[in-house]
């Protein structure tokens, strides 16, 4: 067997054949860890195959197997299909092995057979969070296995359709002298999982554990590796949790769902606008509801502004939470400009309460609005919501799919909507008739209608 040494970056997976004090991948120093790697030229292969006309290809019947978890299987595209891989991230304690355990349970409920190897906790924690999540256990096989063959051999020999690695930075293979969870390791035991469930038509899940830090070391380096990459994401003091799809081989991206986590696990939230919007404050200056699009849905969300003299002869602060700072910088800009205000002496803060991230330019305008409700010391009235974005001159620029964002605000008894002028038909909007549309082509005239 061949021996062969590699430097690979611990931060971000690049890898050379010489060691060097910085990381000209992603510029860390010090990150780059040599590692022996036996070529694995014995490993699990594919079976060889000829090329195929084009015309001759068979169209590819994705089955997709549903879960109970409506929410989920919207944000998956529809389900799970067939023979994919998906990696599951997430920081440790967000809910990733109780989420898993539960989709296990609906798999195996449907009369799927899965196959759950846990490298983190023995079988009777996992029966102990089983008993509280009401999984009954038909169908549903617990392995507790760090060793990547051996787990692959138990797989080889139960076929189960459905197989969940609980998780990746746990399994090791022999094959490899490096330690479990180094970048050499994971991306072996992601690829011998890939490359077996293919062949296989097994469709699985891999658990992979996330720092605050951004050091995504590990699951970061394999994104590109699986079919379908998801993101558990939450604060520490929230008891809610969102889950994103960053990437999808065979549905959209950027689909999101809330889950709440209470005793019995991991709920969905079905109003997820309701919920963002529970405790915002009405007749309070400074908050806005904003109507964005996290995927294909619409999501209203509260943005608030809070401006303050600074303190001594500091510099002023411009912080936000929830939102991008470059974007909000040009924003603050634009009102100096257009507006006449000025932030020189001002702390500026914006937020977006409940650690929601809103990344759409469709928001400009409801920053801007909320920046200048909180200068004129003026409320906004609770039943108006905002979409638009903003352009250098001021204008008020078209965002997509308008009509789907009137609706949700309908929905939840708004019935005034700042938007773009031209964003939308009076004609289209037949369906939703008690809400007034309150079109403006620039932020001055924006402000007026508002105040
Ligand atoms: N008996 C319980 N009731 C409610 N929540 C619990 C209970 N036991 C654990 N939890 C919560 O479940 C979370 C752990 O979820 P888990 O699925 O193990 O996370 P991960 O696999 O991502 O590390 C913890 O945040 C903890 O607060
Ligand atoms: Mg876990
Ligand atoms: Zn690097």
């Amino acid at each position: 067997m061949k021996t062969k040494t590699t430097f690979s970056c611990q931060n971000c997976g690049f890898q050379s054949p010489k060691w060097l004090g910085r990381c000209p991948s992603c510029g860390e120093w010090e990150t780059l860890v040599e590692e022996i790697e036996e070529q694995s030229a014995e490993g699990f292969s594919f079976p060889v195959s000829d090329p195929v006309l084009y015309k001759d290809v068979k169209e590819a019947k994705k089955r997709r197997i549903k879960t109970g978890i409506e929410e989920f299987n919207r944000v998956i595209g529809g389900g799970v299909v067939l023979g994919s891989i998906v990696l599951v991230g997430g920081e440790p304690g967000i809910g990733k092995s109780t989420l898993l355990l539960q989709i296990s349970r609906d798999f195996a409920e449907q009369g799927e057979k899965v196959l759950y190897i846990s490298g983190e906790e023995s079988l009777e924690q996992i029966k102990l969070r089983g008993q509280r999540l009401g999984v009954q256990g038909e169908n549903l096989y617990l392995l507790a296995e760090t060793n990547l063959e051996r787990i692959i051999a138990q797989a080889e020999k139960l076929k189960p359709q459905i197989l969940i690695l609980d998780s990746v930075q746990t399994a090791f293979s022999s094959k490899l002298s490096s330690s479990p969870g180094t970048i050499s390791q994971v991306r072996e035991v992601t690829n011998q999982i890939f490359r077996f469930a293919k062949t296989r038509e097994i469709s699985s899940f891999l658990i992979g554990h996330i720092t605050k830090e951004g050091s995504l070391a590990g699951p970061k380096s394999l994104e590109h590796m699986v079919d379908v990459v998801l993101y558990f994401e939450g604060e520490r003091d929230h008891s809610y949790r969102v889950l994103r799809a960053l990437k999808n081989r065979f549905g959209p991206v950027s689909e999101l769902a809330v889950f709440e986590m209470d005793e019995k696990g991991l709920q969905a939230i079905a109003n997820p606008s309701a919920f963002f919007l529970k405790e915002r404050p009405k007749d309070e200056a400074g908050s806005v509801v904003v109507c964005t699009l996290k995927g294909s849905r619409p999501l209203l969300a509260e943005i608030q502004a809070l401006v303050s003299s600074t303190l001594f002869s500091g510099n002023p602060r411009r912080m936000t939470v929830g939102l991008d700072h470059f974007r909000t910088a040009m924003l603050l800009a634009l009102i100096e400009r257009k507006l006449g205000y000025s932030f020189a002496g001002e702390d500026v803060y914006l937020n977006v309460p409940g650690g929601l991230s809103l990344e759409e330019p469709a928001t400009d305008l409801a920053v801007i609005l909320a920046v200048v409700s909180c200068m004129k010391n003026k409320a906004v009235p609770p039943d108006v919501t905002i979409f638009g974005e903003v352009g250098l001159s001021g204008e008020i620029r078209s965002v997509s799919q308008p009509l789907t964002r009137l609706k949700e605000a309908a929905s939840l008894g708004f019935n005034k909507v700042i938007l773009p002028k031209g964003n939308m038909n009076n004609k289209d909007k037949g369906g939703i008739p008690d809400i007034q549309l309150l079109e403006a082509k620039n932020i001055r005239e924006a402000s007026q209608i508002l105040f």
